[in-house]
């Protein structure tokens, strides 16, 4: 502000972060991803003038393919997909002229060197400096391969200051455990150094998530509230509605919920509401102090499991009405299968903040709505003067950060109702960004693009992190495999999962928060 007053002129002017000159190479560009996320993403990006005019964007899969062919279906992905239609033909062509396809196999390293020589002479004739972002949007097989062949084919350039820079984007899951996330760490490092490495979770791409961030730390009034001595409970909740889609059960019966939401995306919000203030926002700092932790989280025992984690798998019901079929029933899941769609965990963070805290965290498939929240809930005030028959129960102050949908921070306090008695009423304070800023949210993959472009890997998480999470994740795993089954399936689609989960909040005033 102060700035605009003593130069005028700059009053008004955006600062708009623009990628250098690069070629990004997608493998996997023929899949779901890329045509849902990816290129609408970078069709954004270009749009609102954060990438350079030269640029170019090279799909690679295993299908046959020509330029024009692949640029056909890129063409028909932003019409469905992107957030802005392109609005002109011009547009659409001008963004197309950049997109070119190069069919390969992620095994032969023969297919690499075809790769190589595609993309230097593409370099060569649109004038780019050898930049060279690789996103990997393939099955989590393909990631050690894939890297390793780029190494061998000499397409990655070593990390030197003045040269052109290369790096990699992995999408998820990274491991299944602990020991095969340490193992693709081991892999992808001896291709790229750590800080060419961005693994991607889309939690952190979200407006609302880097929110918390803001939320924390550029006010100063919360903080000192945030700890044991003021807050009683924290409950993390992402829940969807939706069941196995298509043919996902394939993937997500190897999964379920534990490693596909837990382990990366709420572990990824848990830290940002409970780690400590980093020195600054650069990537280092701010993950080291997510890391700090993990650390705090200790990987449970068998009876720590027993007594902390209940699994759920949904059975047939209804969701918005309509009737839905059991996840054993679902595409491509084993009739038997013990997979679970819905989990709840109490994690403790035994550190000077938060000890004796629970952290109550919760996602499932087929619950009845889709909503993401972080609720953290403060303790009753230390002496009641109004308990009794005449006031209601005073309800405990309640600050609920909404990830999706209705994004926005809302506090709920006690008031007194107008009238001739003193009686009370929960009411709320309510921050939406719909009103508040009235302007739509870019995508998470769009921030999420932008920064590796940029070379920012704030929100990208780092190798120890990874790790870390997965060794308090396959604490439970293994816990899992020693204790009985649950009697699957456990709850009935559109209910909030099993109702074994509230054994979780006994003890606790108002059980699991109702969304
Ligand atoms: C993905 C999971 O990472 O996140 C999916 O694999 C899940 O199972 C999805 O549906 C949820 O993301 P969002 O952004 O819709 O909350």
């Amino acid at each position: 502000m102060e700035q605009a007053y003593k130069n005028p002129l700059r009053a008004g002017l955006i600062s708009r972060k623009v990628a250098e000159p690069c070629t990004v190479v997608v493998f996997g560009a023929t899949g779901d991803l890329t045509g849902r996320k990816l290129m609408p993403a970078l069709f954004n990006l270009s749009r609102n003038g954060h990438l350079p005019q030269r640029f170019a964007i090279v799909g690679y899969a295993r299908r046959e393919k020509s330029d024009a062919e692949f640029r056909k279906e890129v063409a028909e992905a932003l019409r469905e997909f992107s957030r802005n239609k392109p609005e002109s033909e011009t547009e659409e062509k001008d963004f197309l002229s950049r997109v070119f396809y190069q069919q390969g196999n992620f095994d032969p390293a023969g297919d690499y060197g075809r790769l190589r020589e595609r993309v230097e002479e593409i370099e060569k004739t649109d004038g780019l400096p050898g930049n060279r972002l690789f996103y990997l949007a393939t099955a989590p097989e393909f990631f050690t391969t894939v890297t390793e062949n780029l190494k061998n084919a000499g397409l990655v350039h070593a990390v030197a200051p003045d040269k052109p820079w290369s790096r990699v984007i992995i999408e998820k899951p990274f491991g299944t455990d602990l020991a095969s996330a340490r193992e693709l760490n081991r892999h992808v490092q001896s291709a790229f150094d750590e800080s060419q490495i961005y693994r991607i979770d889309h939690y952190l791409g979200k407006e609302t998530t880097q929110n918390i961030l803001a939320f924390r730390f550029a006010n100063a009034i919360f903080e000192p509230l945030w700890s044991a001595r003021y807050i009683e409970q924290v409950q993390i909740t992402v829940s969807e509605n939706l069941g196995m889609e298509g043919r996902r059960g394939q993937y997500y019966d190897t999964a379920g919920a534990l490693r596909d939401m837990v382990q990366n995306h709420l572990f990824q919000v848990l830290c940002l509401i409970a780690m400590e203030a980093p020195a600054s926002m650069d990537a280092e700092s701010i993950r080291d102090e997510k890391v700090r932790l993990l650390r705090a989280i200790h990987p449970m025992t068998v009876e720590e499991v027993a007594a902390n984690t209940v699994r759920g798998q949904y059975g047939a019901g209804s969701v918005n009405g309509r009737p839905v079929k059991a996840y054993r029933e679902e595409t491509a899941v084993d009739p038997q299968s013990v997979t679970e769609t819905f989990v709840a965990l109490r994690l403790f963070v035994r550190n000077w903040r938060w000890a004796g805290v629970p952290f109550l965290v919760r996602t499932g498939k087929r619950l009845p709505k889709k909503a993401s929240e972080v609720a953290v809930i403060f303790k009753q005030p230390p002496h009641q003067i109004f308990a009794g028959s005449e006031f209601q129960d005073v309800r405990q102050n309640t600050l609920v950060i909404r990830i999706q949908p209705d994004e926005g921070i809302a506090l709920s306090f006690e008031a007194k109702q107008p009238g001739l008695t003193m009686k009370l009423q929960n009411v709320k304070m309510d921050f939406r960004y719909g009103s508040s800023f009235g302007q739509p949210t870019p995508e998470a993959y769009e921030r999420l693009l932008l920064d590796g472009l940029l070379g920012d890997a704030t929100l990208f998480t780092r190798a120890d992190e990874v790790e870390r999470a997965w060794q308090i994740i396959s604490a439970v795993l293994d816990s899992w495999k020693q204790l009985p089954p649950p009697p699957f399936p456990n709850y009935e689609s559109g209910t909030w999962g099993p109702a074994e989960a509230d054994r979780l909040v006994e003890g606790l005033p108002n059980g699991w928060r109702r969304i």
